[in-house]
């Protein structure tokens, strides 16, 4: 960073609030930007995980003795982003007293605390809710100048809380910049951090609440003075919000600074109030239209007279924000729209946590029919619980392998999974198999479908991908076996790594017979490339692409996806072979994460003769691998991972493999197969032309 005005000396920055939403998402931003982010945070409402890895101090930004012992430990704490306070409007209206103590009072301590250790920056967390409703007239656009006046008691702890800093702010002891977010959605884009509340309340949330429960969603109020009859929002991705403050403290000394009217007497007030939004309204029929187009199946959209409370909503220009910030939004609607899915199937996939589903947070208000709405869907959760692991198994082939297959699953001792069969065969008695195990167990935990023509392995993967709904997959292969430790495995490493895209347990290699084996491959896969992890590890980047591209020492059968990530990447219908390596490599480029575990709950089969193996000794398989491998050098050299380019032209544990079957082919007599894997075994990288 090169700015001229950049604040030098900012390089540690204090973050009330950090645990929770926009505070986590916050302090990621900071991290990727070479700023040390310290959290304080009391944890009401914010997540312990959020803070894993960073510098945290649990308490209350009202504790001075926990504040100075904070500076004392940081003394190169140059400036603090205030996220910290209680967020949810009909709580605000109930204990109206309890938000005035945590929002406004509490936040009079921390700045007496901040101005006696000496840190006299200040960005704090306002919110678009202070304006007046309807500020923005007909258009429905406001600016920083728009009529400030707060309609309860939330938004008017926010208002107050900016009157206090502009007033501390003239005598001088601090120097203050509120930024007023519009409406947040979507989550770090890394998944580190999300939304800690699983239904925040706004529109977006009752979208996918009414999605994930194939409901219909209402939009309340068609008769508003907008371009289509509904209200309108400015639904601002959070990665952006966060990248906003990053900016607001590069630039602070020079936000603040144009304030000081240079060689006279005067001085202006060292404040500013920038807008954070898109610039650009969304309604909420655009907003249902763009979500239609991220989501696979359909929402239900109806039309409901609007409710008590509601408003026209309202949305920001972005002119100060560009010119005081030097920053503008990125990301579309849909993508905001794309990552508040993904991060609510990741919630789903953990546990719950601990704020109460019952809050609607800032920027939108509560109604009697939105608590209405809630209590009929907590009353749905009084049901058994949800399948969290789609277990899916393309099949063709061993009758008898399969039904040993679905058994393993039958028999987990965790509970949360659904099984989809899809048979792409025609074998006689499958699918009255099915019927009778489906009379047993139910719809709600195996679903069977027979293809009505064979549609090939590729195809029938993909076609089992469009049927996921759970929050996890796993596609088991249909001659292999669980461990009845697998789900309740799989589900507590995606718990405990919330920002992990899949999870890779420990496995164990079977035979034809089912005997536990360990074949040559198997042995080097494991000794010279998989890493060594005691218990589980978080890799990823480069280092991970150039372990697998030395020797893809994964299981596929045995990974649990995050469905969004297996599901938007799919498989490439060109590949057959490494098509589960392309899959992974595809996100471990675009900055997934992966957790691996020692803990064996899978049993892979590896036949004697199976298709794979009868392509390798033919030779066949490692055209599909060169070719593979060659367009990997290209990938990883665009993204400048050199070693991975290296590793991918090199391909050294698949040209071994090559090398090894030699004597199988020669004793076969393949003469042309022995050729082609010696060529490929020890000749040069170059793609076969024709
Ligand atoms: N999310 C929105 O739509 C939105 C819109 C405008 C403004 N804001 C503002 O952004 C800020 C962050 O909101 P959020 O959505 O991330 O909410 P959040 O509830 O996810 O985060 C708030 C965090 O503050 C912590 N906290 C609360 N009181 C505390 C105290 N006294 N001491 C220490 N920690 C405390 C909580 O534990 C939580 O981690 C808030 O100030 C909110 O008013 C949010």
């Amino acid at each position: 960073m090169s700015d001229p005005a950049a604040s030098e000396e900012i390089r540690k920055v204090l973050i009330t609030g950090g645990a929770g939403f926009i505070g986590s998402t916050v302090a990621s931003a900071c991290l990727d930007a070479g700023l040390t982010p310290v959290i304080l945070d009391n944890l009401s409402t914010g997540r312990r995980e959020f803070t894993a890895g960073r510098i945290f101090y649990e308490g209350d930004i009202a504790d001075a003795a926990l504040l100075d012992r904070i500076f004392a430990d940081h003394p190169d704490l140059a400036v603090t982003v205030h996220c910290a306070a209680l967020t949810i409007v009909p709580e605000s209206v109930a204990n109206p007293i309890r938000y005035y103590r945590e929002n406004v009072t509490k936040t009079l301590e921390l700045i007496e605390g901040l101005v006696r250790n000496d840190c006299r920056r200040l960005v704090f967390s306002s919110s678009a809710s202070v304006y007046a409703a309807g500020a923005g007239g007909e258009a429905g656009e406001v600016d920083e100048d728009a009529p400030i006046a707060p309609s309860n008691p939330y938004a008017r702890t926010k208002a107050i809380t900016e009157w206090v800093l502009e007033d501390v702010a003239r005598t001088g002891e601090l120097r203050a910049v509120a930024l007023r977010y519009f409406n947040p959605i979507g989550a770090d884009p890394e998944f580190r951090t999300g939304n800690p509340n699983p239904e925040p309340s706004h529109v977006l949330g009752k979208m996918i609440t009414a999605y994930q429960g194939a409901e219909p969603f209402h939009i309340t109020g068609v008769d508003w003075p907008t371009r289509d009859g509904s209200a309108i929002r400015d639904y601002i991705h959070v990665w952006d919000l966060a990248e906003a403050h990053v900016a607001a403290l590069r630039n602070f000394d020079a936000i603040v600074a144009r304030h000081i009217v240079p060689e006279t007497s005067r001085s202006e007030v060292p404040y500013e109030v920038i807008n954070l939004g898109t610039g650009d309204g969304t309604t909420v029929r655009e907003l249902a239209e763009a979500f239609q187009d991220v989501v696979p199946g359909e929402l239900d959209v109806r039309t409901a007279p609007r409710r008590p409370g509601d408003v026209i909503g309202a949305y920001t220009g972005t002119a100060k924000a560009r010119a005081l910030l030097g920053w503008a939004p990125k990301h579309t609607v849909a993508e905001g729209i794309r990552d508040a899915l993904i991060w609510a199937r990741t919630l789903a996939g953990t546990s719950a946590p601990s704020r109460s589903a019952d809050t609607d947070t800032d920027a939108d208000t509560d109604t009697a029919a939105a608590r209405q709405d809630r209590s009929r869907r907590s009353d749905a959760k009084a049901k058994p619980p949800e399948p969290v692991v789609d277990v899916l198994m393309p099949y063709y082939g061993d009758v008898g392998l399969m039904q040993e297959a679905v058994r393993s699953v039958l028999a987990q001792r965790d509970p949360h999974w659904r099984l989809t069969v899809v048979d792409d065969g025609t074998e006689t008695g499958v699918p009255e198999w099915f019927d009778e195990l489906i009379a047993e167990h139910g719809t709600d935990k195996i679903h069977y479908r027979r293809n009505a023509t064979n549609l090939g392995v590729t195809e029938n993967f993909q076609k089992c991908l469009t049927l996921v709904t759970c929050p996890l997959v796993t596609m088991i292969g249909c001659d292999d076996r669980m461990l009845p430790n697998y789900i309740g495995t799989v589900r507590a490493l995606m718990k405990a790594f919330p920002q992990v895209s899949l999870a890779q347990p420990g496995v164990e290699v079977i035979d034809d017979e089912g005997a536990v084996v360990e074949p040559w491959v198997d042995k080097v896969k494991r000794r010279v490339y998989a890493p060594r992890v005691q218990g589980a590890a978080v890799l990823g980047g480069e280092e991970l692409a150039v372990s697998l591209l030395r020797g893809n020492w994964m299981y596929f059968p045995a990974i649990c996806w995050r469905s969004d990530v297996i599901t938007e990447v799919g498989f490439d219908p060109n590949l057959r072979v490494v098509q589960d390596l392309a899959l992974t490599l595809e996100w471990v480029r675009a900055g997934a994460q992966i957790v691996v575990s020692d803990t064996v709950c899978f049993q892979y089969r590896r036949h004697a003769d199976s298709v794979s193996s009868e392509r390798a000794y033919t030779g066949t398989r490692f055209t599909e691998e060169r070719d593979f491998f060659l367009d990997e050098a290209a990938k990883m050299d665009r993204l400048g991972w050199r070693r991975a380019a290296r590793a991918a032209r090199l391909h050294l544990s698949s040209r071994l493999h090559a090398a090894t079957l030699l004597p199988g082919a020669l004793r076969r007599g393949s003469g042309a197969g022995a050729r082609r894997l010696a060529g490929y075994a020890f000749g040069p990288t170059r793609r076969r032309i024709g």
